[in-house]
């Protein structure tokens, strides 16, 4: 991995020179640790720019301003873009349409943004292996990954791309992080995608719903942290279902939350997790206590096939 770092970092520093190279950071393992790796041949001339587009985790913005521009001193751009995106995705009640939104509404923020710098030559990427293998199916169409990272700013913007990582799988992603000395809370991130909780909240986005979905996941990973289970992905899942409850005698209708929990290799195909009852139970205590709007947590058991992991 070392030898992997001196090497790549050469090849970047020829490539980019005194040049500027631009990078949408997510926060996630790939395109943080191709933004470290890029940072640490050109310096601050790499220029990263995070969106927070109102669908992440409790906390994840102000994490990811902690680890690189405190930890890392990078030049880090934020764009409080939640107002926008939420307006975008007002009425949204499809999947896939959901999906295309913020797509798309995330390239034309990214877009303002690199109109906004001079002389910004290059694209850091974080591609991987597989996003490039499952990106292209045999008859050269476009296959299960496309809505994955691959092709998600295009080469339109007039960049050359720079993608350090695409000959790695992500363990070896993970090691040169590892190697790059970034945290750990990074480096084993489990996986989310791109448009975010807006996948876990079903039915329209609205910041209340989505607030509620925050708090829930929130408690849920903090009890799977602290019990120590180590877990591909879980995650809460808001899905749009108001029930009947009792609280002190007085009848409620609130919100369902919906709690996964996958082990997978790849995501292609993924197995439930037989989290402790007991567990689980503490779990849905604190959630239904914590959270006024919710009345009741069940939990999945639904392998993919047939299911897929996220619930949209
Ligand atoms: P599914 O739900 O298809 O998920 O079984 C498989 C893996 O892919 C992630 N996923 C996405 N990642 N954009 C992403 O970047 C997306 O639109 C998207 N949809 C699903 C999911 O979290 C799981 O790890």
């Amino acid at each position: 991995m070392e030898d992997f770092i001196k090497k790549s970092i050469e090849e970047i520093k020829e490539t980019i020179g005194t040049r500027k190279a631009i990078c949408a950071l997510s926060g996630g393992v790939d395109s943080s640790v191709a933004a470290v790796l890029v940072h640490r041949a050109i310096g601050d001339n790499l220029i990263c720019i995070f969106v927070d587009h109102g669908l992440l985790r409790k906390n994840e913005r102000e994490q990811v301003e902690e680890v690189f521009k405190k930890e890392y001193h990078m030049n880090l751009i934020t764009v409080d873009a939640e107002a926008r995106f939420l307006d975008k995705l007002k009425g949204v009640t499809d999947p896939e349409q959901k999906r295309k939104i913020i797509g798309e509404e995330f390239i034309r923020v990214f877009e303002e943004e690199k109109e906004k710098l001079t002389d910004i030559d290059f694209l850091v990427q974080g591609t991987i292996y597989p996003d490039i293998v499952e990106s292209i199916n045999e008859d050269g169409g476009v296959a299960v990954k496309s809505h994955h990272n691959v092709g998600g700013l295009p080469e339109k913007f007039g960049f050359t791309l720079v993608e350090p990582l695409k000959t790695l799988y992500k363990e070896g992603v993970r090691e040169v992080g590892r190697a790059l000395g970034i945290s750990a809370h990074i480096v084993d991130r489990q996986p989310f995608p791109g448009p975010g909780l807006g996948v876990r909240c079903l039915g329209e986005l609205t910041k209340e719903k989505l607030d509620i979905l925050r708090d829930a996941d929130f408690i849920y990973r903090d009890e799977i942290e602290k019990a120590g289970l180590n877990i591909w992905q879980y995650f809460a899942v808001l899905p749009n279902l108001q029930s009947v409850g009792v609280v002190d005698g007085q009848r409620t209708y609130c919100h369902t939350i919906a709690l996964r929990a996958v082990n997978s290799k790849d995501g292609m195909t993924a197995d439930w997790v037989e989290i402790p009852m007991s567990l689980l139970g503490k779990i849905s205590k604190r959630i239904t206590d914590e959270i006024k709007e919710v009345n009741r947590v069940v939990y999945d058991i639904t392998n993919k096939p047939p299911a897929t992991i996220e619930w949209e």
